[in-house]
């Protein structure tokens, strides 16, 4: 397949990131168009940089107001993916590069910053629904500006979510939050997966001018099936803590709040269910068809992929930095060998006689 040169701007960002990596895999030259760094003292922007550049791509300095310095590296690409922030009010800056765009005349595809519900068809509450009507803003230029373009729904980033709704790696954890009866259903996409389909999106000239909805059906789960998953892989259960519909309207009033946007977001996804509670149409596209070959990560593997993580977390902990002891006991820190000397507890050495014979069988990472 001929490769495309593709400039994604905000590829520092959280889902940028995973663009960027997505894009040079798939072997196209690669650049990033970011805002010149305020200070040298963002080390963690630095090194990814600097990981960016060991990777072959390309990074251009620049605010979005610089016009002139905007078209001329829009000349330079075939693609532009944008993953910048679409918080009010810098959503609206993409109009900065549709108008950068039209001039250079050369961009062969435009997708811009989206990326979850699809939203012409959903009607959130006011602090989401004013976020969404920025985005739709953000279309309408993009189909009025003669560039081919893609809008892409991607539903729910599944690692941004299973980090907040199951918060994996909080040890102490004893309770979860579930959203209203955490019934509806939502669909979960490993961000990788997100960022892979989006790259074989753009340079796809079946999708010129459409929607793709990125509705992977092993995906498609229940805030209280994730729960359960959850808890059969790390064999701990939490105790749920229902928040009902009316405190969540409630929490979504003290807009223009980031509370009041989250609280309308996760109204929107988890009490109306608006990533599943429609039909596709007959024009939408949808990316398990359009692409049948690619293996997707599943909701399991991804909450594999955090079980992993958990674990390396806690044999890092044990292991390497000897956190059982690295410390001296406190004064009033009770010893249980001094409470109850006559114990007769086991040793290392008969723990080990007891698995020559009868081997305990191995438990789930229930630390
Ligand atoms: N569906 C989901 O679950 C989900 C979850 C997360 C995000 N998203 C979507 O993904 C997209 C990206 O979100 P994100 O969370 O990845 O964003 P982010 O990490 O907060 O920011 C991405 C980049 O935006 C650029 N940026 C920040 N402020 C800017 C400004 N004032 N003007 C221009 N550029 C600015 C920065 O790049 P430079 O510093 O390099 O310029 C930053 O690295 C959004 O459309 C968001 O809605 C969806």
């Amino acid at each position: 397949m001929s490769k495309s040169k593709i400039l994604i701007f905000g590829g520092t960002g959280y889902l940028g990131t995973y663009m960027v990596k997505a894009s040079v895999s798939a072997g196209h030259p690669t650049s990033v168009y970011g805002r010149p760094m305020k200070s040298q003292q963002d080390s963690a922007k630095l090194d990814l940089l600097e990981e960016f550049r060991s990777m072959g791509v390309t990074i251009f300095q620049g605010e979005l107001d610089e016009h002139d310095k905007l078209v001329e590296v829009l000349r330079q690409v075939d693609i532009v993916i944008v993953v910048i922030v679409t918080s009010i009010p810098q959503c609206l800056e993409q109009l900065k590069i549709i108008r950068a765009m039209k001039e250079a005349g050369n961009i062969k595809r435009f997708i811009p910053s989206e990326f979850g519900n699809d939203v012409d068809r959903i009607s959130p509450l006011p602090p989401f629904q004013a976020c969404c009507d920025k985005k739709k803003e953000v279309r309408r230029a993009a189909e009025k500006s003669g560039i081919p373009y893609t809008f892409i729904s991607a539903n729910s980033c599944g690692a941004y979510f299973v980090n907040f709704l199951l918060r994996p790696y909080d040890e102490k954890l004893q309770k979860v939050t579930v959203y209203g009866t955490g019934e509806a259903k939502f669909v979960c996409n490993y961000e990788k997966d997100i960022a892979e389909y989006t790259v074989k999106v753009a340079t796809d000239p079946r999708t010129a001018n459409s929607l793709v909805i990125y509705r992977l059906p092993k995906n498609v789960i229940t805030q209280l099936d994730l729960i359960l998953s959850w808890e059969k892989k790390s064999g701990r259960t939490t105790e749920k803590t229902y928040i009902p519909e009316e405190e969540i309207i409630k929490l979504s009033e003290s807009f223009p709040s980031q509370k009041a946007v989250e609280n309308s977001i996760v109204h929107s996804i988890f009490i109306k269910g608006e990533q599943m509670n429609y039909e596709l149409k007959e024009d939408d596209l949808d990316a398990v068809k359009l692409y049948p070959d690619y293996k997707y990560t599943s909701v399991d593997e991804l909450l594999d992929i955090f079980m992993k993580a958990v674990e390396n977390s806690i044999v890092h902990s044990i292991f390497i930095k000897g956190e059982q002891m690295n410390y001296e006991l406190k004064e009033d820190d009770l010893d249980a060998v001094k409470l109850y000397p006559d114990y007769k507890y086991t040793s290392v050495d008969e723990l080990l006689d007891i698995f020559m014979v009868d081997p305990p069988k191995p438990g789930v990472a229930a630390f």
